[in-house]
């Protein structure tokens, strides 16, 4: 597929695995992506932007959830997509594509690529022995147990901690040591290559050793669920390690091996337990592919379940369906972003939610939007009353800034801002006072109104990126046409609203929870 045109802004999420279906922390990653889609759709319109998510499908991990579950990997992984797609749609996620990594677009695009560094002389062939995790899909070459006292202790990943197997085999392997230095200089020359910083110094030291090569393939005997090696120019009997296979989804994606303008991607986000695929390996395949780096990986972190990381494989998850269906959609892409600061870990807890659901979205912003709506409906018979133009969006820009650089929290603290001005300015000028005062108290409840009107237009506008729904509500209440993203960012807290635009008032956004 080639895609003519300038380059669109090009996000992506994890492709998540397929062995259960998506807890809270996979809701997490996905709405951020869905956030800076929508952002980016209201500055370059629907067009200039492509928001590809998707599934992990091959892999020891799924082999082995499957077996238990008495079926064939394929039929496993075809029945959980689904909970995948339906979740994402409950989210409201815009996404342009879903790959799957068992699509034949995609065994073609890594063929493609596994071949192409064959050729080139960048893969070898070697003996491995030592350590496996098979959880975590990686070797673990030079692992000595040693327990208190000198005793050995129990075999177990350094990750995970869970049991480590030791084996021997024949496999390929792709170095990585030759093009460390480069990976070093380009994450110093790009401050915003990796984000946050945190993580971009982690990747600094870790590249400050040799990388040993990345073993490719594994061998069919223990491991068939897979994208076979292409034979020739590879021996038969060997599939393609699940990483390498899956990493290529970016570019599958966008038409490997004939790449489009939307290649380099502009933001792969992830969490910080896939960081060193993303930052190390992916950049290397890339660079030994002939392709440019993507811009940013955006790497946040872990929501936590007494002190532990939420995991599908441990168990411990929150159901993200559960949560909406008592919160509602937005209460909860609200509260994900709102509640911890990206790039570090944080806690869910329904109290906290329910603190937020009260006090930022009930309060602030639902009674807000019903209040002045009421009023307009008493003293001005349903049609907003001549808007004075609002000031220039300086609010905008920084809003608009702090979304590009992660910081949600910034950004929804500075919609806040508004909606607590809005609230104040009620306050202060107790328009049920000025409805009962002469001609100047009249023209001033005017002002009032259009005021508090085109905070809210600017509101519904700022907020549609995290809460599309409640932003197309209250842009339909405010009696706009069309919907909010269909405004030009600029224009968005530039210009005013029609004249004589007549209302339509609906019930709370958030009604009280009993
Ligand atoms: O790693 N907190 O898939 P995966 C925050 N298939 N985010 C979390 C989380 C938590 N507790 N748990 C999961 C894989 N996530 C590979 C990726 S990409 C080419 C292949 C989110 O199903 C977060 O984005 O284990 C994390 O990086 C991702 O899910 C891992 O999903
Ligand atoms: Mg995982």
């Amino acid at each position: 597929m080639t895609r003519p045109g300038p380059k669109p802004y090009y996000v992506t999420t994890p492709l998540y695995y397929v062995n259960a279906p998506p807890h809270l922390g996979h809701a997490y990653t996905t709405v951020i992506a869905d956030v800076l889609a929508r952002y980016q759709r209201l500055r370059r319109g629907a067009a200039g932007v492509w928001f590809l998510t998707g599934t992990d499908e091959h892999g020891q991990k799924i082999q082995q959830a499957a077996a238990a579950a008495g079926q064939s990997p394929q039929a496993f992984a075809d029945a959980i997509v689904p909970n995948f797609q339906n979740l994402w749609a409950a989210l409201n996620i815009s996404y342009d594509d879903f790959i799957r990594t068992t699509e034949p677009r995609h065994r073609q695009s890594v063929q493609a690529a596994l071949t192409r560094l064959f050729q080139q002389g960048q893969i070898v062939k070697d003996h491995y022995e030592g350590w496996y995790c098979t959880p975590c899909e990686t070797f673990w070459p030079k692992l000595v147990f040693a327990g208190p006292g000198g005793q050995p202790a129990a075999p177990v990943c350094p990750d995970c901690r869970r049991p480590v197997e030791q084996i021997t085999e024949e496999n390929y392997f792709f170095p990585l040591e030759p093009h460390r230095r480069w990976l070093v200089d380009h994450i110093r020359a790009q401050e915003t290559f990796i984000l946050p910083a945190t993580r971009r110094n982690e990747v600094l030291a870790f590249l400050e050793q040799p990388l040993t090569p990345l073993c490719i393939s594994r061998p069919t005997a223990r491991l068939s669920w897979g994208i076979p090696l292409p034979s020739p120019p590879f021996e038969p009997g060997y599939v393609t390690y699940v990483w390498f296979d899956a990493l290529l989804n970016y570019i599958t994606a966008v038409g490997y091996p004939t790449v489009d303008a939307r290649w380099p991607a502009d933001a792969h986000l992830i969490g910080k337990d896939i960081l060193r695929p993303h930052a190390v390996y992916w950049p290397i395949m890339l660079r030994a592919l002939g392709l440019p780096p993507p811009a940013t990986i955006a790497v946040h972190g872990w929501w936590l379940v007494e002190g532990e990381k939420m995991s599908k494989s441990k168990g411990n998850v929150v159901d993200p369906n559960v949560v909406v269906g008592e919160f509602g959609v937005d209460a909860y892409r609200y509260f994900l972003l709102r509640e911890i600061p990206f790039g570090q870990d944080g806690t869910f807890s329904e109290a906290a939610l329910e603190r937020r659901y009260t006090d930022d979205l009930a309060n602030d912003l639902g009674n807000l939007v019903y209040r002045m709506l009421t009023m307009v409906e008493k003293y001005f018979n349903g049609v907003l009353p001549l808007c004075p133009s609002v000031a220039p969006g300086l609010r905008g820009e920084l809003i608009g800034r702090a979304i590009e650089a992660c910081d949600f929290q910034a950004a929804l603290n500075a919609i806040w801002q508004t909606v607590t001005e809005a609230n104040m300015l009620v306050d202060k000028r107790k328009p049920w006072v000025l409805v009962k005062g002469g001609a100047a108290e009249k023209q001033q409840l005017a002002e009032t109104m259009g005021t508090l009107a085109n905070s809210l237009r600017a509101v519904a506008v700022w907020l549609w990126p995290f809460m599309p729904a409640t932003s197309e509500n209250i842009w339909r209440q405010l009696g706009c046409p069309g919907v909010p993203s269909d405004v030009e960012w600029d224009m968005a807290w530039t210009s005013r609203m029609a004249d004589d635009q007549r209302i339509q008032k609906s019930p709370p956004l958030f009604p009280r929870r009993s």
